[in-house]
């Protein structure tokens, strides 16, 4: 018997069940109860069948808006169960991107990367781009362009890793200094050229301060009018900025490389105070870099007028200026990944250097 009265009844029944459901869980059993295929409202509707015409129509109509009504219930309040969780899930996975880096973070960066980084901000900053070439060399760019033709003495000190013979006699090499990068450079940009070249160097060389890599930064500046005046500038203005002083002393001895004329090796003055480095201070000298006016017939090699071109060039360890900097007194530990020296000399990750933020 479907009558006015008993599906009034179901009604409150099944709109009271719905308020009342806890979650979205209960709302589809609500719904099964009510419109699956056994759901009161279901069989009812399925008795429908056996009234008379004029009795299944009245109670047809009645049964749909029941149906209805009850359809609307359970979908709206489903939807206040899904924003619920919607809302729920969008403050559990807040972040807030402002919040300055977790100092629990247990990744440090390499006093190597942070010195290379402290290069090239300063460089960037007095106008030099970054060079790079190849780790592995062919003999012209590493030596014979460089002004060290095979029979050159010079190479011996240069303790390089040879590869195999190729089958014209050839062999490559580990590049043992930044220098190939000036005739790379040469031959691929036009004058005027203002580049630094940071990267990996490689020796057949191991004791406190010497590892078979190691890292090196070249410069080289190539003009019509570039002269020492200006490459001393540029090194005083770098050490300034590097070390982080007001003031050092520079003495620039007369030395030789091959690849320059007239060369000089560039020492800095210091101090030593209870076991500390002090740069910019003292009488004491430290040799930190070679230098010179780039010779002609590497100016040549790189493809270019040597009457018309001149400039200067300079190569100096990164390595080597992050143990002056950082007081680090052995350089085989920087390769060496002990956690321990890591987490006491590595910087903290996204302290990046810049010359209006600080280097260090
Ligand atoms: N290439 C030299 C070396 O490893 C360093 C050097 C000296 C580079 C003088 C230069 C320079 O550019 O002018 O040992």
């Amino acid at each position: 018997m479907t009558d006015q009265t008993s599906l009034d009844a179901l009604e409150q029944e099944l709109l009271a069940q719905v308020s009342a459901a806890a979650d979205e869980a209960g709302v589809e059993a609500i719904r099964v109860s009510a419109l699956g295929k056994k759901g009161v409202i279901s069989e009812r509707m399925a008795a429908l069948g056996k009234m008379a015409p004029d009795e299944r129509k009245a109670a047809g109509a009645a049964l749909n808006i029941l149906k209805d009504k009850v359809t609307e219930a359970l979908s709206a309040k489903k939807s206040v169960f899904a924003e619920a969780a919607l809302e729920a899930r969008l403050v559990s996975e807040k972040i807030d991107v402002t919040l300055p880096v977790r100092p629990q973070s247990a990744g440090t960066i390499h006093p190597v990367s942070q010195v290379w980084e402290e290069v090239v901000q300063i460089f960037g900053d007095l106008g030099f781009s970054v060079a790079e070439g190849p780790h592995i060399e062919d003999d012209f760019h590493n030596f014979d362009a460089l002004n060290m033709p095979a029979d050159h003495p010079a190479r011996q000190e240069h303790d390089t890793f040879y590869f195999n013979e190729k089958p014209d006699g050839s062999r490559m090499v580990l590049r043992t200094h930044t220098s190939p990068v000036q005739i790379r450079t040469m031959l691929s940009q036009k004058p005027p050229i203002r580049i630094i070249a940071p990267g990996r160097t490689f020796r057949s060389d191991s004791d406190m301060t010497h590892t078979p890599m190691f890292n090196q930064v070249e410069a080289l500046v190539i003009d019509e009018t570039t002269h020492m005046g200006n490459l001393k500038w540029i090194l005083e203005e770098f050490c300034k900025a590097f070390f982080e002083v007001d003031d050092v002393k520079m003495r620039f001895r007369a030395s030789h490389f091959p690849f320059t004329e007239p060369s000089m090796e560039v020492d800095i003055n210091y101090s030593r105070e209870g076991g500390q480095l002090k740069i910019g201070t003292g009488d004491k000298w430290l040799e930190i870099l070679g230098s010179g006016m780039v010779h002609p017939n590497v100016i040549r090699a790189g493809g270019l007028d040597p009457d018309k071109y001149q400039g200067f060039a300079f190569g100096m360890g990164i390595d080597r200026i992050a143990m002056l900097k950082y007081g680090i007194p052995d350089l085989r530990a920087f390769f060496e990944s002990d956690l321990r020296w890591l987490r006491h000399y590595g910087f903290r990750s996204l302290q990046v250097p810049t010359l209006a933020g600080g280097l260090s």
